[in-house]
């Protein structure tokens, strides 16, 4: 497949993006999310295939101690090619000075991560908003 990178988001990529995020059943990404979401990352891959884009991942790094990774989505039609791998050692690379990389994935996925060198964190904790991730994650 044919693939090219963007390190930034445009205005003109933010309907391709939701594209990717509505594939894969992530509906809550509107424009005005979406935009606000890659605003506030300092670290971004957009991956596109004929113009067309087919998977997203984003991070926010202090650029020292800590960064934290979100948003790995391959566009539903575009999965298992690579595409999420290329991804995350693109941002892994970016992120290559920092001290800890960080990250929650979805149910299901722990697999990928763990093939990429992710492990479980001993004392890792979270808080969520919502009754259905608390119920989702957390012990
Ligand atoms: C998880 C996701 C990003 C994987 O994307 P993908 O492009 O299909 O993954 P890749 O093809 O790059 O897979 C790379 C490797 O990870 C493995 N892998 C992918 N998904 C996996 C899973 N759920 N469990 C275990 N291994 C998995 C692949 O088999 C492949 O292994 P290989 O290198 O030995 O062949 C994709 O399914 C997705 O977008 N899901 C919905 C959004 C989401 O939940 N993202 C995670 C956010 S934390």
């Amino acid at each position: 497949m044919n693939i090219e990178i963007q390190d930034d988001l445009f205005i003109e990529d933010i309907e391709g993006v939701k594209e990717v995020y509505h594939s894969v059943g992530w509906m809550k990404h509107t424009n005005d999310v979406i935009k606000q979401v890659f605003d506030a990352s300092n670290v971004k891959v957009i991956v596109k295939s004929n113009n067309r884009i087919v998977g997203i991942g984003r991070a926010i790094s202090d650029g020292v101690f800590n960064a934290a990774i979100y948003d790995i989505v391959v566009h539903k039609e575009f999965q298992k090619a690579g595409i999420a791998k290329y991804i995350l050692n693109h941002l892994l690379g970016e992120l290559s000075n920092v001290s800890c990389v960080h990250l929650i994935s979805t149910s299901g996925n722990e697999g990928f991560y763990r093939k990429l060198g992710f492990r479980k964190v001993k004392t890792g904790m979270a808080r969520y908003l919502s009754s259905g991730l608390h119920d989702e994650y957390l012990e």
